[in-house]
């Protein structure tokens, strides 16, 4: 095992996956190292989604390989399962808070639900995460009294709740302001500086991924077909990938 291989924290192998006769993911591959930020992009309907859902067990590959921090997800059980439901965050699309509760009980519940979960007190663990967010005094809201931008930050804090070593973004900045979506970009900067962790962001927001990306994927029929940084990738002489970058 070489220096670069201790440092892959997520590695996809020959990931294959088909819904009815379609064909969506046709090989993927992908490794991700120890606080890199993997920014996806991919035009609409590519699989782009499908690649995360596979990642956390939403969506079962028909074959292929998914190993976190060198464990294969596809047969954990016991404590190798709930570390891992700890050591992986996804924040999805629609940011998915809970509408009946409070963003203190929206917090509290990925800690309350583990099985490990002794009783203990989390509110200074959910008053540090939205500080994080800059949302600390929002603690007693309803997710109908926040913005979009806020039930974001509000998502990304509930996230942080179980210390993730990977998160997952899924376009955490679709739908929002720029300025708003500015601030996302920022806070996912900050993740990783603060916590160390490892990402994968899908998106289509380019500022988004000049400000955050280590690297950038691109999916195209079901396979990544390059990558390489925002500047290399910009400057690629290949017209489809070119064509991300002229916004
Ligand atoms: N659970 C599912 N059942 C059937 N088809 C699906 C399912 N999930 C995704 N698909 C199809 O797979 C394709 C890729 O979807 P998705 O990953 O959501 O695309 P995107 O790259 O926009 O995120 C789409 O054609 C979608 O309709
Ligand atoms: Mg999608």
């Amino acid at each position: 095992m070489d220096n670069q291989d201790k440092n892959i924290v997520l590695k996809i192998s020959g990931l294959h996956k088909s819904f009815g006769s379609k064909v969506i993911l046709d090989n993927v591959n992908l490794s991700l190292h120890k606080n890199e930020t993997v920014v996806v992009l991919g035009r609409s309907g590519t699989g782009k989604s499908v690649i995360l859902k596979c990642i956390v067990g939403l969506i079962s590959p028909d074959s292929g390989t998914i190993e976190i921090n060198g464990k294969d997800t596809k047969n954990l059980t016991g404590e190798d399962l709930s570390n891992f439901r700890c050591d992986v965050g996804f924040l999805f699309q629609s940011g998915a808070l809970y509408d009946s509760m409070s963003v203190r009980e929206n917090l509290e519940f990925p800690v309350i639900r583990q099985n490990n979960y002794n009783g203990e007190d989390v509110t200074s663990k959910v008053v540090e995460q939205l500080q994080n967010v800059s949302l600390a005094d929002s603690i007693d809201k309803m997710p109908s009294e926040l913005s979009g931008g806020m039930r974001k930050r509000i998502g990304l804090a509930r996230t942080l709740m179980l210390n993730p070593d990977i998160i997952l973004y899924d376009e955490p900045t679709t739908g929002l302001d720029t300025f708003t979506s500015k601030e996302i970009s920022t806070l996912i900067v900050k993740m990783k500086e603060k916590y160390g962790v490892s990402s994968i962001v899908i998106t289509h927001d380019m500022p988004c991924a000049k400000m955050i990306a280590d690297r950038i994927v691109v999916l195209k029929d079901g396979k990544f077909v390059a990558q390489g940084t925002y500047d290399e990738l910009s400057q690629s002489p290949d017209d489809f990938i070119r064509s991300f970058f002229s916004y």
